[in-house]
């Protein structure tokens, strides 16, 4: 019997190839970076399943191409690359990541809060120049974290994740999010704050942590970045397209505010003549929150699994779609 097709569209963990080889045939885009949008709905006219990264556009017309495909699973828990809509419409189940990444995910946010504030890249960059001569009273000053305040923006599992690191560096939390989560608030410490507004406002830091959605994108625009603080910064670990970048950029460059730290940005990569990148008081990293070893190794046998689990006739275990009428088994 031949087994169905899956589309592996990069090199990932062995272990995870394995798992979908013992239900598929398993064909890997071997090239450097993401397939090109072409190779990838060609591919993906053939398979049964599909194992994607948040690098490829799985778009309504590759779907409708698309008429063996069961399942799309990406091996993130943000799943803006697919449209989930058009594959409900196909009867193509969407899978991705859940829960898997979230503390790896918080732990980078906090990195990125604290490596702003206390300006560590620059403070390296000092001493690999060769400019490190003496102690300096005045050399290098951040600010405070303890004692801070923190706005997260969006409280899911990941804003819950930096909320508990905060105060655990004694800042005070302040959130908003579309729905208020009033019930967890006493035992996370974190204080609703009413509106987004508010959270700007108030904020010593602000904190993104919500999906990539239409009423999302651009969240973050000039008029949200000049209501925060001259002296706040703003971290952004969710998506780039969640804040206007122009905007961002003028804010840094006529000091609405005082600085950012970034692990996602729009477009990525980053184009390298991006002024940001040159700008001291802005920290970007290329899109690593849930990058360590065993959650990225997590993160691709959850994916696997999420196909296997459509190749043996159940709906994945982790998917956004779970109202999907599945196409008949070919
Ligand atoms: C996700 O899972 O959405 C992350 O951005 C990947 O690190």
């Amino acid at each position: 019997m031949t087994k169905p097709v899956v589309y592996v569209t990069r090199e990932v963990f062995p272990e995870a190839l394995e798992l979908l080889r013992r239900a598929g045939e398993v064909r890997v885009w071997e090239g450097e970076g993401p397939p090109p949008y072409e190779t990838l709905a060609r591919e993906t006219e053939e398979a049964t399943g599909l194992f994607c990264l948040l690098t490829d556009r799985v778009d309504a017309g590759l779907l409708a191409c698309a008429t063996k495909l069961r399942v799309a699973a990406v091996m993130a828990v943000g799943h803006n690359n697919i449209d989930v809509a058009a594959a409900t419409a196909q009867g193509v189940y969407v899978g991705n990541t859940p829960g898997v990444l979230t503390e790896t995910t918080a732990d980078l946010a906090m990195a990125l809060l604290l490596a702003r504030a206390r300006r560590i890249p620059e403070a390296q960059a000092f001493a690999r120049a060769g400019r490190w001569r003496t102690w300096s009273p005045m050399e290098l000053l951040g600010t405070d974290v303890h004692g801070a305040t923190l706005g997260i923006v969006g409280m899911g599992r990941i804003g819950e994740a930096v909320a508990r690191r905060a105060r655990g560096f004694g800042m005070r939390v302040v959130y908003h999010s579309r729905t208020r989560k009033a019930a967890g608030e006493q035992e996370l410490g974190v204080e609703w704050a009413g509106s987004l507004g508010a959270v700007l406002e108030g904020s010593d830091f602000v904190s993104l942590h919500v999906p990539l959605t239409g009423e999302t994108r651009g969240m973050i625009g000039e008029g949200e970045l000049r209501r925060m603080r001259r002296t706040a910064a703003l971290v952004n670990t969710s998506r780039g397209e969640v804040v206007d970048q122009a905007a961002l950029r003028r804010a840094l460059r006529e000091g609405w505010i005082a600085g950012a730290a970034l692990d996602v940005t729009d477009p990525e990569p980053m184009t390298p003549d991006d002024p940001l990148l040159g700008m001291a008081n802005v920290v970007v990293l290329p899109h690593v929150g849930s990058a360590t070893r065993a959650t990225r190794l997590r993160m691709a046998m959850m994916t696997a699994q999420n196909i296997v689990d459509v190749l043996e006739g159940r709906a994945p275990a982790h998917c956004v779609n779970a109202q999907v009428v599945p196409k008949a088994r070919g």
